[in-house]
């Protein structure tokens, strides 16, 4: 089931001008910095109240967020929800025709279970569910 918007992802091309803007410029929390090997990103997250900015950019120049930074620039790159049972959801997303970018669900920041559903499925936009890691909030 999903129980909220867990983050909103921004691909950003330069990370420590960013963090800065949101740490100094805009005053929110820097919770820290964390590579994510298996995105190819370095991430960087805010918190909000009831929700989290993500700042996400290549870890060593390449993967997803390289390739979206060199045809956009940088932008909003996803919505994230929260789910209590990424798995359940999956199926049933799955049953209704939803196309996922990944078979299963993988390890994201902060040790939660990641996936992303195709931007196709979703009128262009690109959503990723995510189950924190047991202990997490
Ligand atoms: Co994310």
């Amino acid at each position: 089931m999903i129980t909220a918007l867990d983050h909103i992802a921004i691909a950003v091309p330069d990370l420590e001008k960013a963090v800065t803007r949101f740490l100094t410029d805009f005053g929110l929390q820097h919770e820290g910095n964390e590579v994510v090997e298996a995105a190819q990103t370095m991430t960087a997250f805010f918190s909000v109240p009831k929700t989290h900015i993500e700042l996400v950019h290549p870890l060593d120049g390449g993967g997803p967020i390289a390739t979206y930074l060199e045809k956009k620039g940088g932008g909003i790159h996803h919505l994230c929800f929260r789910t209590d049972d990424i798995d359940a959801d999956v199926a049933r997303l799955r049953a209704k025709g939803y196309q996922f970018t990944s078979d299963g669900p993988t390890r994201g920041a902060h040790g939660a279970r990641v996936i992303f559903i195709h931007p196709k499925s979703c009128d262009g936009v690109l959503i990723e569910l995510s189950q924190p890691a047991e202990g997490t909030k």
